[in-house]
């Protein structure tokens, strides 16, 4: 989603912000703009619709500035085009802004304070940075007339803001979206993601919502709401930059794939010890034991890795788990148990939907815990408890290490829960041992991704839908191969139980339909191949993802057997390298796939 860089310094910071969008075009946007300022008075303010390299194409040599702000647009109100992508200014060019965030009440403002009031597209920020110049007629300075303005929006935001006429400072300002401060010498950044800047600074300041920032070069203030001056230390990020390098690799998705097998390795490490006892923070598991029940709360991929979680967890440790979709639980919240524990589950740890929910958690006095990719998130900072993935940073937009990362260690948290509850399941579920089995078999898939790209060939060259059918954790893992194939190749994809689709879906089995059947469970790998048989007698092109145990010959992808609660972390992988083969042979962009966005920071 949107992005925002920024610096405030004594060089040329025309390319820093460049470079810095560039960082964040994983994020997923539709048009990019900088403004900068501050050398021989001049100010240049360059925008484009499409890729950074459109906008890196209209920035000629003349373009310089020492103070800079910039900003990756993903359309909310208003299409993509030039004229609504940020930054946008008012007051006669004076003001600058960037904003990532929904404002509610526009319309209201509008009505209120601009009427009249020549708008040049049709975005909220427009909005927002008129109010700013509307009362900066009556406002003794720039900051009071922001602080006027952010005392009337209601909604979503983190904002950058630049008046012309004191080019020497940007003021920021945060509600719910994140944004960061970035500490240099002699210069000081702002970003929206520590990844946009780490290539100038590793150390970060947090920003809490309701707090106004004022950054210049040489120092940054921070004022609460109350117009408080807070102190506050700094922190070093824990992210190399040749983690978010592709490195040889031709696309981030591919990268991440072959991740895997050392992401459950490292989750081994940092969750167990040498004799293979869990590590977790007994703390967490105490109040997870006290709990009558677990709801689990997420949306896309994590919510899919939640329902694999849910048979791991309530097998091994004996709890009864519910799973929702965030943006369902927050309008129409279930009746809830009378002792409920929350497990957030999100890779970027940003996502508004689950955020929606934490907050009304909170506000319940019910504890949490948000398992995320990202040290410092929004749902990690206020959830209760964090566990991270220590999946390294991901990408691309399509999500795979961080899915089988979240089920790795939702089979040890539930192995910590079940040995406190001395459950005899979890007695016997070795998870360290088990994991690092699953590693060894995630990689001799990885090895073989020749053929896998071999039989999408064959299969999805030039299909417009598809299937994915199981049953249990083998339809858990469908829903999230079809999102994969879906979101990446356009192929449109369902994930089916797969004793459901006679009673409806099988209308649309014609002749050469894909259905790729998952079998990796011998309580229902007999169903699942009658149920394959039934399409495969209405004309579909069957191909069959199974366990070694339960394999026949004719199965296309047949996988290495472990342990019978694991099976999706590796049943997965192919349908990872389906989706990704089947979205290069279409020749579209693997990584940043249309309309779509890595961290999905609107309602
Ligand atoms: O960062 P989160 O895990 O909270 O993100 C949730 C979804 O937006 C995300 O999983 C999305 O479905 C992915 N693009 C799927 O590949």
């Amino acid at each position: 989603m949107c992005g925002i860089v920024g610096i405030v310094g004594k060089e040329n910071a025309t390319d820093i912000l460049v470079q810095g969008l560039e960082k964040l075009e994983y994020r997923g946007y539709d048009s990019a703009g900088i403004f900068v300022t501050g050398v021989n008075e001049q100010d240049h303010l360059v925008k484009s619709l499409g890729r950074i390299a459109d906008l890196r194409a209209r920035i000629g040599q003349e373009v310089q500035g020492t103070v800079g702000i910039g900003h990756t647009r993903w359309a909310t109100h208003g299409k993509p085009s030039e004229r609504n992508a940020h930054p946008h200014t008012a007051g006669d060019h004076q003001f600058i802004l960037v904003h990532n965030g929904v404002i509610e009440n526009f319309e209201e403002i509008k009505q209120e304070f601009l009427q009249g009031e020549q708008l040049a597209g049709e975005t909220d920020t427009e909005i927002v940075v008129h109010l700013i110049a509307h009362f900066s007629k009556e406002a003794p300075n720039t900051k009071e007339a922001f602080k006027k303005a952010l005392a009337v929006i209601k909604g979503s935001y983190a904002f950058a803001l630049i008046n012309k006429n004191d080019p020497e400072t940007i003021y920021v300002a945060k509600n719910k979206s994140p944004l960061l401060i970035g500490l240099g010498e002699e210069f000081n950044v702002i970003c929206s993601d520590a990844m946009a800047m780490l290539s100038q600074t590793n150390r970060f300041v947090e920003i809490a919502d309701g707090e106004l920032v004022t950054v210049k070069a040489d120092k940054i203030e921070i004022e609460d709401e109350t117009g408080t001056i807070v102190c506050r230390d700094s922190y070093e990020a824990q992210l190399d930059l040749s983690d978010i390098e592709k490195g040889t690799y031709p696309y981030y998705m591919l990268k991440e794939i072959d991740d895997q097998p050392a992401v459950m390795r490292r989750i081994i490490l940092e969750y167990t010890d040498q004799v293979g006892r869990t590590t977790i923070d007994q703390t967490i598991i105490e109040k997870i034991t006290e709990s009558d029940r677990v709801y689990v709360v997420a949306c896309g991929t994590s919510y899919h890795a939640g329902w694999v979680g849910k048979t791991i967890i309530e097998k091994v440790a004996g709890i009864p788990v519910e799973v929702h979709l965030s943006s369902e639980f927050s309008y129409n919240m279930p009746l809830l148990s009378d002792n409920p524990f929350f497990i957030f589950l999100s890779q970027s740890g940003e996502t508004a939907d689950s955020r929606q929910v934490l907050v009304q958690i909170n506000d319940l006095g019910f504890p949490s815990l948000t398992l995320t990719n990202v040290p410092g998130s929004t749902l990690s900072r206020e959830a209760m408890y964090t566990l991270l993935l220590h999946a390294g940073p991901e990408i691309a937009v399509a999500s795979t290490k961080a899915y089988t990362a979240q089920i790795a260690v939702l089979a040890v948290l539930a192995k910590a829960i079940g040995d406190k509850k001395a459950s005899p399941v979890s007695k016997a579920f070795d998870v360290a041992h088990e994991l690092s089995v699953i590693a060894s078999v995630m990689e001799t898939i990885i090895d073989d991704k020749i053929t896998i790209s071999q039989l999408v060939e064959d299969y999805l060259a030039v299909t417009r839908n598809a299937f994915y059918i199981g049953r249990g954790t083998d339809y858990y893992v469908s829903m999230e191969a079809a999102l994969k194939l879906k979101e990446i190749s356009y192929i449109q994809a369902e994930g089916f139980a797969a004793g459901e689709l006679k009673h409806g879906t099988i209308a649309l089995i014609e002749e050469g339909t894909p259905v790729f059947g998952v079998i990796t469970d011998e309580k229902t790998a007999a169903h699942t191949r009658g149920n394959l048989k039934e399409v495969e007698s209405r004309g579909a092109h069957n191909f069959v993802i199974s366990l070694a145990s339960l394999a026949k010959e004719t199965d296309q992808v047949i996988l290495p057997d472990v342990h019978p609660l694991l099976t999706s972390l590796v049943s997965i992988v192919p349908t990872q390298l389906i989706a990704y083969f089947a979205t290069l042979q279409r020749g579209y962009d693997v990584d940043k796939p249309r309309n779509l966005a890595k961290s999905v920071t609107v309602e």
